[in-house]
């Protein structure tokens, strides 16, 4: 599969509906994580072309808002269906840019499809609502409320790199459907990708100009669109750091950001260890632990602590390790910079007397899946997002040991509690703080019709198909005045 990259194509940015070079003549070099060099080149969009683009996007927006539900919809089905169909180009685009699995590639497309069209059926079936005045002055028979959903003109979509089809759909489909234009900035390392989807949308109609996709570095351009007086709504996926970044620079207007985590997996001492070990392996080391849901710890009660990580211990010496082409679970990580970084906070937790249960092995950034017993809260990786298939284990005396830590961490995206007790868990998921709590079975976004968020430095808003819409849409209330 590696040989059919196409050798060192450059890639046009969409801007106004048109494939185009840059005005700039930069071109931005993609390098695979896996192949370990250049595969193709995208174009570095300037400023005055952002400024075109989202000038274009408001004209197109105009016309697009008047379309009917139903019409809008016609478009985005119509792109579902050219995603299944070039599934196999766009999937071989994921696997060779971001290294993930050639299988999960695919599955991320067909997902991405399927999100799109419950995107279609939801908004189809949002509808307004009217209210009487009941017992505030006025009364009840005097005035009626009309309250509809109104788009918000312009959004900002900005995808990180580990779901460069998914996670950037699952902006601008709602966005899309509820009546916005969209200027897309696709993450650098994941741009062809990006590139290669909006090929299916053009493919499927979509009237010019509603749509650009402004590739570029986002240290380059990423504050200037951020801060553009024409962007009326930013959808990010991120860093925490990043998005932090970003609430500052944005200023009055709505923003969502789903960003890092750090998700505990709690195993108290009546877990099904079975169930247990099969989640947290998933959770933990599948794509390498690239997922803001991945499991990043395992605080597990000392009674069962040794039989888990014994049983952890023979899974991850298991584990496939090597290349996306062979449908690995482990695979190099997206560049050299973040393996360094895994490697330095396996460092650190060893230095500080960490057990080293399996892993600690390095070929350029493929990071062997790294079991760490007996980790402390003096070590990094018991805080720290490592954003690799490095796992570390804190071993608790109680539930309430368990949650203390699970909550001193800045981040709250998700946690998974192992136990078969049902009031237990219960119990222990109203103390977490995160947005959602898997009761036995490792912490991950879908189905992408559920709430998707993050408390803490792990989010603001959320996502998930109907929120979503919401989001990006905003109520408009018509009073009848009564005689
Ligand atoms: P990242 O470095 O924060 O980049 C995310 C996006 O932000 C990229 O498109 C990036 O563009 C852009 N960007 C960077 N600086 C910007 C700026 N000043 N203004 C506007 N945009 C800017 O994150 P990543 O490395 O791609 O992804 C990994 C991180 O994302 C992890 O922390 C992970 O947990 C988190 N994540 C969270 C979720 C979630 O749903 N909670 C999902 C996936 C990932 P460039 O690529 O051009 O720099
Ligand atoms: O990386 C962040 C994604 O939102 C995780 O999605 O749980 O479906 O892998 P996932």
């Amino acid at each position: 599969m590696g040989s059919n990259v196409s050798e060192l194509t450059t890639y046009l940015a969409y801007l106004n509906g048109e494939w185009q070079q840059s005005e700039s003549g930069e071109k931005i070099a993609i390098q695979s994580p896996y192949l370990r060099r250049t595969i193709g080149y995208v174009q570095a969009v300037t400023q005055n072309e952002v400024d075109q683009a989202i000038k274009n996007a408001h004209q197109a927006q105009k016309e697009w808002a008047g379309l009917s539900l139903s019409k809008r919809g016609s478009y985005l089905l119509a792109w579902a269906d050219e995603l299944v169909n070039n599934q196999e180009e766009i999937a071989l685009a994921v696997m060779h840019e971001v290294g993930k699995g050639y299988k999960d590639s695919v599955k991320e497309v067909v997902r991405t499809a399927d999100l799109i069209r419950y995107t279609v059926e939801e908004a189809l079936h949002m509808h307004g609502e009217s209210l009487r005045g009941d017992g505030f002055p006025g009364g009840p028979q005097k005035k009626i409320g009309i309250v509809e959903r109104m788009p918000l003109g312009v959004v900002l979509a900005i995808s990180p790199f580990n779901y460069p089809v998914n996670l950037a759909a699952s902006k601008i489909a709602p966005a899309l459907m509820a009546g916005n234009a969209v200027i897309f900035k696709p993450a650098t390392q994941g741009s062809i990708s990006g590139i290669k989807m909006i090929e299916a949308l053009d493919k499927a109609g979509l009237p010019k100009g509603l749509l650009s996709l402004t590739t570029g570095r986002g240290s380059v351009i990423g504050d200037y669109l951020v801060e553009h007086k024409g962007i009326d709504m930013i959808s990010f996926t991120g860093g925490s750091s990043t998005g932090r970044h970003l609430s500052k620079q944005s200023a009055m207007i709505p923003l969502v950001l789903e960003l890092g985590g750090k998700d505990p997996a709690i195993v108290c001492d009546d877990a099904d260890l079975d169930v247990a070990v099969s989640s947290i392996m998933n959770g933990a080391f599948s794509y390498s632990g690239q997922r803001c849901t991945a499991i990043k710890r395992v605080l597990v009660n000392e009674k069962v602590a040794d039989e888990l990580v014994a049983r952890l211990k023979e899974a991850v010496e298991k584990l496939s390790v090597g290349s996306p082409e062979e449908d690995s679970t482990v695979v190099p990580l997206i560049d050299d910079k973040s393996a360094d970084f895994v490697q330095s906070l396996i460092d650190d937790a060893l230095a500080k007397q960490a057990t080293l249960v399996a892993g600690n092995k390095r070929k350029d950034n493929l990071i062997y899946p790294t079991l760490l017993d007996h980790v402390t809260e003096e070590m990094d990786v018991a805080w720290i997002e490592p954003f690799g298939p490095v796992l570390p284990i804190i071993r608790v005396k109680s539930d309430e040991e368990a949650i203390a830590i699970a909550n001193k961490s800045e981040f709250g995206l998700q946690a998974s509690i192992f136990t078969q007790d049902v009031d237990r868990a219960f119990a222990v998921a109203k103390e977490v703080e995160a947005g959602t709590v898997q009761i036995n079975g490792r912490t991950e976004r879908g189905p992408d019709h559920f709430p998707f968020l993050g408390v803490k430095a792990s989010g603001m808003g959320v996502q998930g198909i109907h929120n979503s819409l919401v989001s990006m849409s905003r109520q408009r209330v018509t009073v009848l005045n009564l005689k």
